[in-house]
């Protein structure tokens, strides 16, 4: 009798135990949305759908304030993802205790997440269709031109604000150069930019995955409209993904994967292969492609659609670079030589061609890597906190 008391004491705590693993809030469950995530967190979220001039309709997600709080925070700030990421690049980390959205919205930030236009928050069109060849005919030339300058207008528009702070990651960078040399208007209303392993100047490239779409781009552009696959990878690899990853047996090669892409500094924690799997977005083939134009070109510049075409779009035979030295906003720029997909020689030259390149931020770890920027282990320490303290010169 009292044996199989103690008997059922031990399953009751082994039960308790079981189920207190599923409701971990470290690791809280994958299925949750990026909304649900920061909930779960504690800090507040609102969603703003806003719509483009050229009628594509992104969702942003605001963190107005710090954790359990109401109060709106006083300063704006809005932080744009990379290629084939999306809002919850910023927010992952926290399973580090280092995310970047929580660390600003606990420092008196009001912060806006963007999504740009094909990623997870941004599929919808006033009247195209998302299979259609329309809705992908864009690149990250109109992520600058039209999504950025939506987001910033909506914001300062909401706030009451003139000015917001900006963080891009990665193409973050590329679209912020796009949109502040084509509508210069634009500039002023930008206090600070923080570029973290910004694109742009593509010279150096060289992660050896991806040089092979640089060698023949015009040619793998008109195969996929011929095939008519426009988005890729393919939306399904997304979906499966994630939980291939969180196999444990599979997990291993998708940890692997990532390495081979992006380099092993050590500061990744594999625990988060699953969760950054499922946060990962396609883009259009046109978008990729166009980096590829880049690296192959030597230009940053929009797309070239050959001699004939560019004459009649462009009024020239090629279309002009991005005027980099027509931009004054003053721009922080964080980097490190261990990233393969935004060269250090390539951020220097950038930083050297602006008019206002306030800081170059060598991170401290050589190996560091494209995505420690948002991932890594020790971000908050190393990333985060003296990119904080740098912004707040900017307020006094
Ligand atoms: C936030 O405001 C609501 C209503 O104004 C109030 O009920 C709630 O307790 C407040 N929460 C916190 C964390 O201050
Ligand atoms: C994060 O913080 C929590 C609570 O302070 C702690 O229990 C946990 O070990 C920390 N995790 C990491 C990876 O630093
Ligand atoms: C894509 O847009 C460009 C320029 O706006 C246009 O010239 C081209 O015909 C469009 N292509 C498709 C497939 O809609
Ligand atoms: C680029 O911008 C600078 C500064 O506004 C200007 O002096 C220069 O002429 C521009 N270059 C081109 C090629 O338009």
């Amino acid at each position: 009798m009292k044996a199989d008391f103690s008997t059922f004491l031990i399953f009751c705590i082994g039960a308790a135990t079981f189920v207190g693993q599923g409701i971990n809030t470290f690791f809280p469950s994958i299925d949750l949305t990026t909304e649900e995530l920061i909930r779960s967190y504690g800090y507040p979220v609102e969603i703003h759908d806003i719509a483009t001039e050229d009628g594509y309709i992104l969702s942003m997600l605001r963190i107005p304030s710090g954790k359990n709080s109401n109060r709106t925070n006083s300063k704006p700030i809005l932080l744009m993802h990379g290629l084939t990421g999306q809002a919850e690049n910023f927010v992952l980390n926290v399973m580090n205790n280092a995310s970047l959205a929580f660390h600003l919205a606990d420092n008196d930030y009001d912060v806006w997440l963007g999504n740009s236009r094909g990623n997870t928050y941004g599929r919808r069109h006033k009247y195209l269709t998302i299979d259609s060849g329309k809705f992908w005919n864009f690149s990250f030339h109109e992520i600058g031109y039209y999504d950025i300058p939506a987001k910033i207008d909506h914001i300062l528009g909401i706030t009451g604000h003139d000015q917001l702070e900006y963080v891009g990651h990665s193409q973050g960078g590329i679209v912020f150069f796009i949109m502040s040399s084509l509508r210069p208007q634009y500039q002023q209303k930008i206090k600070l930019a923080s570029l973290l392993g910004p694109g742009g100047y593509e010279n150096h490239f060289t992660n050896p995955w991806l040089l092979p779409f640089t060698l023949v781009p015009d040619e793998l552009y008109a195969l996929s409209q011929n095939i008519k696959v426009y988005e890729f990878p393919p939306r399904e690899i997304f979906m499966v993904l994630p939980m291939i990853c969180q196999n444990k047996m599979f997990r291993d090669i998708c940890v692997m994967t990532n390495y081979l892409l992006f380099g092993n500094s050590g500061e990744f924690n594999e625990e988060m292969m699953p969760y950054v799997a499922k946060q990962v977005s396609s883009v259009s083939v046109k978008q990729l492609l166009h980096f590829a134009q880049i690296i192959a070109s030597g230009h940053f510049r929009p797309w070239d659609y050959g001699l004939e075409e560019n004459k009649v779009i462009y009024g020239r035979d090629a279309p002009s670079d991005y005027n980099i030295s027509s931009i004054s906003v003053p721009t922080a720029m964080y980097y490190s030589l261990g990233d393969n997909l935004a060269d250090y020689k390539d951020v220097e030259n950038m930083c050297g061609a602006l008019q206002n390149c306030v800081r170059k931020f060598l991170m401290p770890n050589k190996k560091w890597n494209h995505v420690d920027f948002l991932f890594s282990k020790t971000a908050k320490k190393e990333l985060y906190d003296p990119l904080i303290e740098f912004s707040e010169q900017y307020d006094s």
